[in-house]
């Protein structure tokens, strides 16, 4: 997509704060929201994003967004920057991510996770700003008894970055029940995976990847020598771990169906805010079938060892989406292939990262 496919025209007054809009996410997602027309401004401390990001969204679609670097512990720049631009929806994504360093550092994740989030709910609620958009986690639902998930599943966070997302929750559903002209919709992603397809833009983790899909890409480029596989002692159909893993595009896209729930005029639809909605395929994969669809986009062998269970690990998690799909009008469009085939162009194309 150039910037001449942008449709500059039909969201022209509405400017989004995007926080934590240079990190992987983030940056899918403000691509999408340019390409229907929207502003994003976006917020950042660059704690684990880089610069370089906005001249790539640049090269997708034509524009650099507008970019601020601070922290959302900062109340007071925030709120210089609420006065600078006329805000209509906030989508808030910054936070710390990583499950394993949120047990070694719990206070870390809380006071990022749960500060951060509070200085900008203070800072919207004082500039009149009610319309927002949170990156919750299926992480808490944690070993949950029924799959498919469906959002009625009572909610078991096992960890305190899964804690923070759950908290954060809660305090979104106080803020509305206080004021019920806040508009909240919090989106539970599953396993977000793949890059843009131009290859600009994708996933670039500090160090050695937590995740499946990184870790993959990177023994493929020649990074790491093998994947370790956690566990095939598992009650799936292959003994492996079964995810919901969805493009991260497809999870841009449910972003930008959101914003355009919130920010239509709907008086009958506040009563039922806040929304929580699961963002997932609705289909779960194992780790072998991962492995061997990137092997067969990528053409390369992905040498792997099989290694006991990773501490935590549940056997199987995928979405029940009827509600997205209801709710939302959405649902994703993008393939196992797809999302393998995305992930290995930015990662030949860029092999170490921005
Ligand atoms: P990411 O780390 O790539 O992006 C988060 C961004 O937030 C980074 O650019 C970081 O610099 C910024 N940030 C962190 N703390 C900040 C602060 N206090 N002030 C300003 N900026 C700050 O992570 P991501 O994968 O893009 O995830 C985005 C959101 O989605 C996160 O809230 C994450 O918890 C949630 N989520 C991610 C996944 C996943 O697997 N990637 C799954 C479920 C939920
Ligand atoms: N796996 C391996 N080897 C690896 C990495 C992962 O075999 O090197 C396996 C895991 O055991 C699991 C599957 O691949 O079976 C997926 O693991 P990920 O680490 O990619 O993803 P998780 O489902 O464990 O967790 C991710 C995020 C969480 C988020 C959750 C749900 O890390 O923050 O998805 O959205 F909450």
């Amino acid at each position: 997509m150039t910037g001449s496919n942008i449709k500059r025209q039909r969201h022209s007054e509405s400017t989004i704060l995007v926080t934590g809009g240079t990190g992987y996410i983030g940056s899918h997602t403000v691509v999408a929201l340019m390409q229907e027309g929207y502003c994003p401004v976006i917020v950042d401390n660059l704690s684990n994003s880089k610069i370089s990001v906005l001249k790539r969204i640049g090269g997708i679609t034509g524009r650099e967004p507008t970019f601020y670097k601070a922290d959302l512990l900062n109340t007071k720049a925030l709120n210089k920057i609420f006065q600078r631009h006329r805000i209509s929806s906030v989508i808030h994504f910054a936070g710390l991510k990583a499950v394993g360093e949120s047990v070694l550092h719990p206070l870390q994740y809380y006071r990022n996770n749960i500060e951060g989030s509070l200085s900008l709910f203070s800072v919207m609620s004082e500039n009149d700003v009610k319309k927002i958009i949170f990156s919750s986690s299926a992480s808490i639902y944690g070993q949950a008894a029924v799959i498919p998930i469906a959002e009625n599943c009572p909610p078991a966070p096992t960890n305190p970055y899964a804690r923070s997302k759950f908290i954060i929750e809660q305090i979104l559903n106080d803020i509305h029940r206080a004021d019920p002209q806040w508009e909240v919709v919090i989106l539970r992603y599953f396993n977000p995976v793949g890059a843009h397809q131009s290859g600009l833009i994708g996933e670039d983790p500090q160090g050695i990847p937590n995740n499946l899909m990184p870790y993959i890409s990177q023994v493929a480029v020649g990074r790491r020598k093998k994947l370790q596989i956690f566990g095939n002692d598992y009650p799936t159909s292959d003994g492996t771990g079964v995810r919901d893993y969805i493009h991260v595009m497809d999870l841009a896209e449910g972003h930008v169906a959101a914003l355009r729930k919130i920010e239509k005029k709907q008086s009958s639809r506040k009563k039922k805010m806040p929304l929580m909605i699961n963002l997932g395929t609705g289909r779960g994969c194992t780790v072998m079938e991962m492995v061997q669809a990137f092997e067969k986009v990528s053409g390369k062998k992905i040498p792997y060892s099989v290694t006991k269970r990773r501490a935590g690990d549940i056997a199987a998690c995928y979405a029940d989406v009827t509600y997205a799909k209801k709710i939302l009008k959405w649902k994703t469009k993008r393939s196992i292939e797809d999302m393998c085939c995305d992930a290995w162009r930015w990662q030949s194309e860029n092999p170490q990262g921005y």
